[in-house]
């Protein structure tokens, strides 16, 4: 039994794939906790009502304890009402021939609705996770359409990018993912992105020591920034449970502590790493008690520095485009 009172949380695009596979982990317990009751706030588009009606009629069969109640709804206002966590994923993927940045003009739009109604019915302390692309801009966008949450309430994941980072160490080194630790991404969730192996570990050894800079530097970066294309290639569609199980893991630590470990968080920029201000940039942070905090201090070499600000011209100019959504 049970004695915590439910906490509610918010899934846009929720009759979509990544919905699909993140509604039954938040469900069961994987993301708040085994003893953490829900109640799920799932918010379509018109069209996409009558497949919302399935997916809630096979949430029902599956008769979860922790699930309190589920509430259906097109309407932004009554799914983040009182929401305590947000998962933002309602949005355009993109097809073979394009980059997550051209979905812009199609997707930020819907972050200036959604951003304005977190603003006015979610709670203040609500936690929201950005997931739609291109989703550093698009938490950007919600954040900035939501002045009375503070901007660091308001994340992207590229918790997706070092889960793979992690599954290319663990493959090369012929070691179960568990041995990986500590790989963390820098910046956009985009081609530029900086898989950053100066403080991971493999089987306790240092990854820098394991594998050699020309892999690091060549096929592993190469692989893990352009996996989304390659997923999109081989399945017709892109990333989805993959995506929702980066999801979980992002709010799950968010929520319930990262044990000491470095996570990457894409959150608004305070100048960390030079990094300019209010950008959403990934760093690498440890979550504690409710709060992400990034770690600082790190040495960064040259590579990583260039990496670094190859990341903030483009997340520039990503805010340049939308500046008329700010
Ligand atoms: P999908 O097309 O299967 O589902 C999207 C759902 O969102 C659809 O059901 C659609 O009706 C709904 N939707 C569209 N506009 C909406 C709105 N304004 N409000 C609420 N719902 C809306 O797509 P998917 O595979 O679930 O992917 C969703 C998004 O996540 C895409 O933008 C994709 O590129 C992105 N994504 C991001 C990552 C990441 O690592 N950050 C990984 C995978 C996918
Ligand atoms: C991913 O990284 O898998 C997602 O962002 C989907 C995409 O468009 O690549």
């Amino acid at each position: 039994m049970t004695t915590q009172a439910p906490i509610r949380v918010a899934v846009t695009g929720a009759a979509g794939n990544i919905g699909y596979a993140l509604l039954w982990r938040i469900a069961s317990g994987d993301c708040f906790g085994s003893n953490q009751p829900v109640i799920l706030q799932l918010l379509e588009i018109p069209p996409g009502m009558q497949r919302l009606e399935g997916v809630i009629m096979e949430l029902r069969d599956s008769a979860f304890p922790l699930v309190h109640d589920i509430v259906g709804t097109d309407n932004a206002e009554v799914a983040f009402n009182e929401a305590d966590a947000i998962f933002l994923v309602g949005s355009r993927p993109r097809t073979k021939d394009m980059d997550r940045s051209d979905l812009v003009a199609a997707n930020g739009p819907i972050f200036v609705g959604q951003g304005k109604a977190i603003d006015a019915v979610a709670s203040r302390k609500v936690k929201v996770i950005t997931v739609g692309n291109p989703c550093n801009t698009n938490a950007l966008i919600a954040s900035a359409n939501a002045p009375s949450i503070p901007p660091q309430q308001f994340t992207a994941m590229t918790r997706l990018d070092q889960n793979r980072a992690v599954g290319q160490m663990a493959e090369r080194a012929g070691v179960p993912a568990s041995e990986v630790q500590d790989v963390f991404i820098w910046g956009n969730h985009a081609n530029t992105m900086y898989p950053d192996p100066s403080m991971a570990t493999v089987g306790g050894q240092s990854a820098t020591e394991v594998f050699d800079e020309e892999w690091l530097q060549g096929e592993f970066l190469n692989t893990v920034s352009t996996r989304g294309k390659a997923i999109i290639m081989a399945r017709g569609a892109s990333s989805a449970a993959s995506a929702a199980s980066a999801a979980v893991d992002h709010m799950r630590d968010w929520w319930q502590g990262s044990a000491g470990r470095i996570v990457s968080v894409a959150l608004p920029s305070e100048g960390w790493y030079g990094v300019p201000e209010g950008i959403v940039f990934s760093f690498p942070c440890r979550c504690e008690g409710g709060e992400v905090t990034v770690v600082e201090g790190l040495t960064v070499d040259t590579f990583a520095q260039a990496k670094i600000d190859e990341n903030v011209a483009a997340l520039l100019g990503e805010r340049e485009a939308v500046s008329d959504l700010l």
